[in-house]
């Protein structure tokens, strides 16, 4: 039982839509029509989720009613059926403030010369642009034929077929995706490519050089990889995650375009999820551990493979930390790795705790029995629930008839905090970074040559108080380019009130919509009173910017 979603697709199922959609740049709509084939037409209605949608006309139907919003599901769409109905066909339009879509004047982009329109649908916002069971419980296949204004190109997580897009492998709807907007493309290689705006195509094409190599070093540990092409689209700086695993077409932030690929593993992540997610998927948003704190498990893995163990120690290490520092901010209810969500919105479970913990959690289990014998059993895994979406439950049970161990399943699952005999993330690196920070917070000098972006991040979280002048004028970050770095630098300059930094800070977020950088520096803003104004004047500017899932995340925040 899913929610967060009104349909019952235990009554009828859908299996296939067929979109047929046109984009209006001039009144921020997409209209159209979606038709549903379904199973177990033998019953009188069906019901789908919408949020926000102008529904024209319901085909093959004997009729339909729109049912009272909710703040957080959105309206049902009921409609009645005949017996023997195997399909209806809705004919739609979406609203200009859809909160799966965000439509970008052209000063949002790169170029500036064209508008850009992309969607989000996950947790549940694909009902703000399609009207389907929105439930990642239901898996379907679709076709979609899209049109667009005079030159811009339209993009898909899915195949391309003619002048139509389709995707044969069952999918969950938060996986539907759609981009529109000036775009050019790169080759990474055989089965690899990357969408973005012109002015940003090459540099992409260069961070990502990697990505084949990153494939090989999943499929050699997780079989094959199952989805055809991998290609990426970077998106412009207000889209409001780090990256989202639409199935063959991963959206990623441009804030990972370091210059020299110290932010990949957000595409070990999202590449991560073609197996972990995409083919073995939550059943429900309760269950969202089973995605991301497998896929920070993949992504470490591939990590390791691909950049070496230092590279993955540094980063397993930093979780870590991270986890700990928010597990210390959230309620005990929230530290746990199956979240009860009734009565709220499957955006606000979003913390490091299925993240991290989830990961940790693996690892645990990896220590206990044997790398060798791990990993046979997450290939068996994914290949034993491919194209299938299951609960927590369901995995217990097939980890403890597969791989019987000691670990407290029970504790780490439905109690807050990391039990004892976790397997720790130790990194040889930041040790040396920990005694090269008690040095410089001494006064001393340090030796900072080679020192990767992992390493500045745990430098700059070890230090206490530190004098930010100085910090300044010996290792310049104010002009880092680095999106992690400047963030980290600009949360410290907050929370010491350091005055140079300000003009930057406020720069940041009106440029940058990703919601893990602008959720801690909001908050650290909101902890004074003049920190408060502060915000209130630059989210007064930046907010007509962010998008509608920032927007309310935001907002969240101003409110309390
Ligand atoms: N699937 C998530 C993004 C997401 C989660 C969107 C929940 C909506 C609701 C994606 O795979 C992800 O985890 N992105 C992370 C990056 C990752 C490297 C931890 C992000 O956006 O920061
Ligand atoms: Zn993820």
């Amino acid at each position: 039982m899913d929610v967060h979603s009104w349909s019952q697709p235990d009554q009828i199922r859908v299996r296939h839509i067929d979109l047929d959609l046109d984009v209006h740049f001039d009144r921020k709509i997409l209209g159209g029509s979606a038709t549903l084939h379904f199973d177990g037409g033998s019953r009188p209605e069906l019901v789908l989720d919408t949020r926000d949608l102008d529904i024209q006309a319901v085909e093959n139907a004997s009729g339909f009613e729109l049912g009272e919003r909710d703040p957080i599901l959105g309206s049902p769409l009921r409609i009645q059926l005949a017996p023997g109905c195997s399909w209806v066909r809705v004919h739609y339009s979406t609203s200009p403030l859809a909160s799966g879509l965000q439509w970008l004047e052209p000063q949002q982009t790169a170029g500036k010369r064209h508008p850009f329109l992309y969607t989000q649908s996950q947790a549940i916002h694909a009902r703000s642009w399609i009207p389907l069971q929105d439930t990642p419980a239901v898996r379907v296949t679709f076709r979609a034929r899209v049109r667009t204004p005079g030159g811009l190109h339209a993009v898909m997580g899915a195949e391309r077929a003619g002048g139509q897009f389709k995707i044969e492998r069952p999918i969950p709807s938060y996986l539907i995706s759609l981009a529109v907007g000036d775009l050019e493309f790169r080759p990474l290689g055989e089965r690899a490519g990357v969408f973005a705006e012109p002015p940003v195509v090459d540099a992409a094409r260069r961070e990502f050089a990697d990505t084949e190599a990153m494939m090989r070093a999943v499929e050699e540990m997780y079989g094959p990889y199952r989805w055809g092409r991998y290609d990426l689209l970077v998106l412009p700086p207000s889209f409001p995650y780090g990256g989202m695993e639409n199935p063959c077409l991963t959206f990623a932030t441009p804030t990972i375009l370091a210059g020299d690929k110290s932010l990949v593993s957000l595409v070990a992540h999202e590449l991560a999820h073609s197996w972990s997610g995409n083919l073995v998927t939550n059943a429900t948003w309760s269950d969202f551990w089973l995605n991301e704190g497998f896929t920070v498990y993949v992504e470490r893995r591939i990590i390791e493979k691909v950049y070496g163990r230092g590279r993955e120690e540094m980063e397993a290490a930093l979780g870590r930390r991270e986890l700990d520092r928010e597990m210390a901010t959230l309620p005990e209810t929230d530290c746990v790795l199956y979240l009860p969500l009734a009565g709220r919105d499957p955006d606000d479970g979003v913390t490091l705790v299925p993240y991290e913990k989830g990961a940790l959690l693996l690892r645990t289990i990896e220590r206990e029995v044997g790398r060798e014998r791990f990993d046979v059993f997450l290939r068996s895994y994914f290949d034993h629930f491919a194209f299938q979406s299951i609960t927590t439950d369901r995995f217990l049970a097939y980890l403890r008839s597969e791989l019987p161990n000691s670990v407290p399943l029970e504790d780490w699952i439905y109690r807050p905090g990391i039990p004892p005999g976790a397997a720790e993330p130790q990194s040889d690196a930041f040790s040396r970074i920990a005694a090269a920070a008690a040095r410089w917070q001494s006064g001393g000098p340090i030796e900072i040559s080679g020192w990767t972006t992992q390493e500045w991040l745990h430098f700059l979280r070890l230090l206490e108080h530190p004098d930010m002048a100085r910090l300044d004028r010996e290792f310049h970050f104010s002009e880092s380019g680095n999106s992690e770095i400047q963030q980290q630098w600009l949360l410290m300059s907050i929370r010491s009130g350091y005055e140079p930094a300000f003009a930057a800070l406020e720069r940041f977020l009106c440029s940058v919509g990703r919601r893990k950088f602008l959720k801690p520096l909001y908050t650290e803003l909101l902890k004074t009173r003049e920190g408060r104004e502060r915000a209130r004047r630059i989210y007064q500017r930046a907010r007509p910017g962010y998008h509608p899932i920032a927007q309310t995340t935001i907002d969240g925040l101003m409110a309390r």
